[in-house]
This record gives C-alpha cells, structure tokens and sequence, in this order.
C-alpha cells in the first residue's frame, strides 16, 4: 500500500480518466482533475465524487495552454499526474494530422515543463497498443518494436512515450510508467459512469451497446474473411476497472522510484467480433443485429497482449470476464440511454 498522494488526472472527465478517479479515491488518494470538456461532460464529476466518497478539484483547462497548467500546480502542487488528456479517434487522426501532433504532443511536453518546475516526481501516461502497428509476433510483449504505427493517432501516442522517456533520463527526480492499453471496454458495476462516444461510434463495444439499446439499426461487422477461427478480427478486450487499478498499481510502483517502464494493460485472451455480440446479446437479453460489411482499412486480424509483466512487476492483473465486461456495459447504456446529462 502506498501513502497517500495527491494526484493530477488530465483528462480525468473521460472514459478511462473517470474509471481511474474512482479507483484512486477508493484506494484512499486524493485526486484533482482537469478537463477542456471537448470530449468528456462536466456531469461525470458529481458521479465520480458520488462513487469516490471524497470531493475532486475540477479545472476546465486544456493541457496545451502552459499558463493554465502552471497556475493548476502552483495552486495544487500535486505529487503525481496520470496524463489521459488527448485527441484519441483514429480515422479523425488520419484527416487531422496536425490537430493531432500539435494537440498531443504539446500537452504532453508542456506537462513535462510543469511538472519539473513544480518538483512533482511521478507520471503514468495513457499510450496504447497502437505503438505496436502491425504486430506479427502474438502474444504482444513490451519488447516488441513500436513505432511503425498505421495512423497519426498512434503515432502521437509512440512520440509521446519517446519524449517521456528521454525526459525521465535526463531529470533524475522524473519518475515514469507507460501503460499500453489494448481495448478497455465496460463499466463501472454501479452503472453510473461509462463510455459515452461523441457522435457515431468508431469502436465495437459502445456500438453494439446502441445497437442494444435500438439507438442504433444495426452493427455493421468490418469482415469476415480473416485468417481467423469465424472469420471476423480478434482483439484484446479489457474491463475498464481493471485497467484503471492497474493505474493504481502503476502509481504505488513508480512514487518509490525512478526512471521509466512501459507495461501491457491487457487480459492476453482474445475475442472475435462475433463472439463479443455474442456475449452482449447474452447480457442484454436480445440478439444484437448485425450485418457483415467490408474491411475497415487499418485493422489488422489479430491482436492481443502478453500481460506477464504487470503482474510479476506491479502485482497487477485483469480478472473480469468477458461476460462481467458485456453485464457492465449493459447496466451503463441502458440506465443511461443518452449518456450524461447535456449540461
Ligand atoms: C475492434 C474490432 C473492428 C466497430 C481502436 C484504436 C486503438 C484503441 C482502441 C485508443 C475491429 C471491429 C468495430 C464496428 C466492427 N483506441 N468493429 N464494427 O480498432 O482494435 O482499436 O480502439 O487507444 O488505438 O485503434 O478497436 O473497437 O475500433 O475495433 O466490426 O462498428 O471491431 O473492425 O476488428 P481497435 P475497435
């Protein structure tokens, strides 16, 4: 058990942000979020304060205007951060380059700036898998290149890890953790926070959600002609609390010591897409539609983590079912239809 910290979550309005507030304040830290709202609700933060038991400072700021993120540490000094805050959608990435290398990037280098002047020693960062680009080897370990990544998205997330990384060599008081996340999905077993999309879902689970739900016609399944068991891709699914205590097991690590170390967040069992509808149309009761439609450019077959690390290093390791991961989300999306109250 760690002592008590105080943490900065950027980015702590979203989906996985809001997960790892309330797993910080259950295992006893103090939290402070900041949040530019372009891509979260304000009406998570009575939420996560509800399930938390303990109040959370709330900034609206964006992490790219240096000023707003000094004023925030000179007033909060916070002795860890855990950087989520970013431009996160694939195919937009692809459109908007330099949206999202100016975004990105910025934040996380000013972060770094703030963070060294104000003497806090400690950061996560939220990358992803997505540094992998077309991993051949399965399962996915740490020691595998990265940085062939098949989207502006990806790379951001590999850019970013590089700058954190040559930052902690050369600030000895820097110590840092960077957690590969393969797909989170699900929710919080209350019901009361959950993933709620902008717009169309780019992503599987909050589309079938909808589907269920009949916000949606149909789920349109990107192939089914993959060098697969049925077809249809695999990936990683993980429970988004899992992922977020293995924030909490991140931070323990890293407030004793320096440097830096990457870990996979993942279960290291894949699932089809169809085996994934399968297990939501079990939870929500009702078959879900879906119909076969052509390859999404970009997806790869198959996909899934070697997760020995984490729990031989950090003593971390996801243990919900796929079938926990389908009853969460369920409980969220329909108790929440709409997502989060429009403020
Ligand atoms: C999963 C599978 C689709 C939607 C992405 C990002 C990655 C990370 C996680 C941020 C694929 C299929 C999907 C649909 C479908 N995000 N699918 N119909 O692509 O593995 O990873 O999200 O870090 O960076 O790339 O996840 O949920 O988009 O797709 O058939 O309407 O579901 O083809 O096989 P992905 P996904």
């Amino acid at each position: 058990m760690s002592n008590k910290l105080k943490v900065l979550l950027t980015g702590g309005c979203g989906y996985i942000g809001s997960h790892t507030a309330v797993e910080l304040m259950r295992a006893g830290h103090e939290v402070v979020i900041a949040d530019d709202l372009v891509n979260a609700s304000r009406s998570v933060l009575p939420r996560i304060e509800k399930l938390g038991g303990a109040k959370a400072p709330f900034y609206e700021l964006d992490v790219c205007d240096e000023a707003a993120l000094d004023a925030l540490f000179a007033k909060e000094k916070p002795d860890a951060v855990i950087h989520f805050a970013g431009l996160k959608c694939v195919p937009e990435s692809v459109t908007k380059p330099l949206l999202y290398y100016r975004n990105n990037l910025v934040s996380t280098m000013n972060l770094l700036a703030v963070m060294s002047k104000y003497g806090t020693g400690s950061i996560v960062f939220s990358s992803s898998a997505t540094v992998y680009g077309e991993a051949e080897k399965m399962p996915i370990s740490e020691d595998q290149p990265t940085g062939a990544c098949t989207n502006p998205y990806g790379m951001t997330k590999h850019m970013s890890e590089v700058i954190i990384r040559d930052t902690a060599a050369a600030e000895k008081g820097l110590g840092a953790v960077l957690l590969r996340y393969f797909n989170p999905i699900g929710a919080d077993e209350s019901g009361l926070i959950g993933e709620e999309p902008l717009g169309v879902p780019n992503n599987l689970l909050p589309f079938v959600a909808q589907v269920a739900t009949g916000r949606r016609e149909k789920l349109f399944v990107y192939g089914n002609d993959y060098p697969t068991p049925d077809g249809t891709c695999i990936r990683d699914y993980i429970h988004v609390t899992d992922l977020a205590l293995a924030h909490v097991k991140a931070l323990d690590y890293i407030s004793q010591r320096k440097g830096c170390e990457v870990f996979n967040v993942g279960t290291g069992k894949g699932y089809s897409v169809l085996e994934v509808v399968d297990a939501f149309s079990k939870a929500c009761g009702h078959p879900v539609r879906y119909e076969f439609a052509p390859r999404r450019a970009g997806d790869i077959p198959a996909m899934y983590a070697d997760p020995e690390k984490a729990e031989r290093v950090l003593g971390w390791k996801a243990v919900r079912s796929m079938e926990k991961m389908c009853e969460d989300t369920w409980r969220w999306q329909s108790n929440n239809p709409m997502g989060y109250e429009k403020e």
